[in-house]
């Protein structure tokens, strides 16, 4: 057999996938264990929305739409992003694709050229770290420590920056960390961007999750100069519990916005005709759903961090946003539990699943070796349940 692309041998499975195997093993096996490795809201798609899409078969809109999505669609954006984030664009500015991954998936294929170095704060979703390389890009990885928040500093971006820097990511809020930039943070980064002429993408995919008295800021809303750079990449996937549908759009500057839309056209093409009426329903119908949702996860939130940290050998930070948390576990490593030693969170994930029965997602592969993601977009009788197994799982 013939090599197969290079590229593609490089992309690697996921490092959960041996958790969530294991899990889905033992659930079906009739073994009660409970899974926090959700990356989707818990909640229906609202009735509206499920109508919108079931009146767009019967009026049989199931045919090819343009590319880059419906009119109607890009419009919704539009409106949405100038109500929720104060920013402006043309609906010929954004582009619809199936699912925000995928638009952080063209955006990395318009930006980048061979050997173009993307930077990557650490913690990080996972799927960057391979997206930059399927699109031929050098992921730079920059760890944002826990005792700055998880959060990439401008000093930390500025020394990063070589020659080769095409872009950095910024997710905000973030999957893993739940946590956010405010203004001043993402102005100063965005700054730097502007000195150094760096594109950001800026995947705000969570910006309707935000809790307490916290303000979501988009960071193409703070200069004319950043959102020139800046390709934002939101969805609705997590507002509208929508991540089945396959929705997600980029709002860009026209000439990348053109080129995406170009590559869509040879690839995918555009998003199910279906999908984007519905996407329409969400983005210009009522969003008492979203409030519903985000006071519900607000509740869990509050209640696992409040859990975690009062067990001893585990603390967490309080998230801003998003729907997970995660556990430190540093103190573990190096411990004997159960007679089997704990080198890393992906010993800890397997040994807590096995002995404890809950199952949740080691960070090794999010840049974060040493911490656990709790993702609270379960009940809440789950994450008592899970607390109280995880109290009784460290008494050893
Ligand atoms: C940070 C981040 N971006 C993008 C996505 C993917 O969104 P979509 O389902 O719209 O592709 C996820 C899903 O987990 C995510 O966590």
């Amino acid at each position: 057999m013939k090599e197969l692309s290079r590229v593609a041998a490089d992309v690697q499975a996921s490092t959960t996938m041996a958790i969530d195997s294991l899990y889905k093993k033992m659930k079906a096996d009739g073994i009660d264990v409970i899974g926090f490795g959700a990356g989707e809201p818990d909640f229906n798609t609202p009735d509206h929305i499920k109508e919108a899409a079931v009146t767009a078969i019967q009026n049989n809109f199931t045919k090819y739409t343009p590319p880059a999505g419906i009119d109607k669609l890009r419009q919704a954006v539009c409106d949405r992003l100038l109500v929720d984030c104060g920013v402006s664009y043309k609906p010929s500015q954004v582009v619809i694709a199936s699912g925000a991954k995928h638009n952080v998936f063209i955006a990395l294929v318009t930006l980048l050229n061979p050997g173009d170095e993307v930077i990557l704060p650490a913690p990080y979703w996972v799927s960057y770290y391979e997206l930059i390389k399927m699109a031929g890009g050098v992921p730079v990885i920059v760890e944002a420590p826990e005792s700055c928040g998880f959060k990439l500093t401008p000093d930390q971006l500025a020394k990063a920056i070589t020659d080769k820097t095409k872009a950095v990511i910024i997710n905000n809020p973030s999957n893993p960390t739940g946590m956010l930039y405010d203004e001043a943070e993402l102005r100063a980064i965005g700054r730097i961007c502007v000195e150094h002429d760096i594109y950001i993408i800026a995947d705000e995919i969570y910006y309707r999750l935000v809790y307490g008295d916290k303000k979501f800021v988009s960071v193409a809303s703070l200069e004319e100069k950043i959102k020139e750079l800046t390709i934002l990449i939101n969805g609705v996937s997590k507002s509208y519990s929508m991540t089945g549908w396959r929705i997600g759009y980029a709002a860009a500057p026209e000439p990348i916005a053109k080129l995406m839309a170009n590559y869509l056209s040879h690839s995918t093409s555009a998003p199910s005709s279906i999908s984007q009426a519905a996407a329409v329903s969400a983005l210009e119908g009522s969003q008492d759903c979203v409030d519903t949702m985000r006071s519900e996860f607000d509740k869990r939130r509050k209640y696992i961090v409040e859990r975690i940290n009062r067990i001893d050998g585990v603390s967490c930070l309080m998230p801003e946003g998003a729907f997970y948390v995660m556990m430190n576990m540093e103190s573990l490593i190096g411990k004997t539990l159960y007679g089997d030693v704990i080198r890393d969170a992906d010993d800890f994930a397997n040994l807590f699943l096995r002995k404890g029965l809950v199952a949740v997602v080691p960070c090794t592969g999010f840049g974060a070796p040493k911490h656990v993601r709790w993702s609270y977009a379960t009940s809440m009788e789950n994450i008592k349940e899970g607390m109280d197994r995880l109290e009784k799982f460290l008494k050893g």
